[in-house]
């Protein structure tokens, strides 16, 4: 086999190091693809909620109403609608692909589907930290619900507590 550029041959090398192999490979590209889609579609009118926050059962409901978001109209196309759906089942809480899902899973009820990323119990503990006067006495925060305020990479979908800046809260005058 000849390689075009010394970079694929390098690629080719490393992956044939890898235990998963060039299939997995180009499987792990089309995920990123998929996740970037992701992004952008769910990530323009607040950030890309991880998809392990939330049970398939919350997903579902979220979007077969896509055309009622929240008092907004977030309908996708007919392209894009299924591969958003299969994305969100594939990552959310109770398919174990993350290792917060399980604790996300214990949280719930056994029939609990709330919409909301900030209703979940395990988002609440988690958020303990934060004390309640960063929240209360910032106007320019819109509570919890604004993950960017304090989650610098909110943007690009991580969530890493190595990432979190609070606000600094206004001076009173
Ligand atoms: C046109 C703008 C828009 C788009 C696009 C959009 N949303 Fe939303 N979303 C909103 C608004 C507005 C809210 C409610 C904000 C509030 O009241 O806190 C919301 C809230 C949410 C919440 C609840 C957040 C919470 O409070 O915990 C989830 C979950 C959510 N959206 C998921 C999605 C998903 C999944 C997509 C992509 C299919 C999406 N959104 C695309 C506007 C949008
Ligand atoms: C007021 C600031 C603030 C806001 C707003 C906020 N977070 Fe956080 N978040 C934190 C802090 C602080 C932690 C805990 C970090 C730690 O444990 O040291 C955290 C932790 C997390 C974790 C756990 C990270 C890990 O590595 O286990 C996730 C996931 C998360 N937040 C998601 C979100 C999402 C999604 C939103 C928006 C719906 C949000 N956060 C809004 C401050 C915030």
């Amino acid at each position: 086999m000849r390689y075009r550029h010394p970079f694929s041959y390098l690629v080719a090398v490393i992956c044939s190091m890898l235990p998963v192999g060039p299939a997995a490979f180009a499987a792990t590209k089309a995920d990123a693809k998929i996740a970037e889609l992701y992004r952008k579609e769910c990530g323009a009118c607040h950030a890309p909620f991880p998809a392990y926050l939330l049970p398939t059962r919350s997903w579902d409901k979220i979007m077969v109403a896509l055309h009622q978001h929240f008092g907004d109209n977030a309908e996708l196309s007919t392209e894009h609608q299924p591969i958003i759906q299969k994305y969100l089942t594939d990552h959310a809480a109770d398919n174990k692909n993350d290792r917060s899902g399980d604790r996300v899973m214990a949280s719930l009820g056994p029939d609990e589907a709330p919409q909301r990323v900030t209703e979940v119990k395990y988002f609440v503990t988690v958020h303990n930290k934060v004390p309640k006067k960063v929240i209360d006495e910032n106007p320019t925060l819109k509570g919890l619900r604004d993950c960017a305020a304090c989650h610098r990479e909110a943007a690009s979908g991580t969530f890493d507590e190595d990432d979190v800046r609070l606000p600094v809260r206004r001076k009173s005058k």
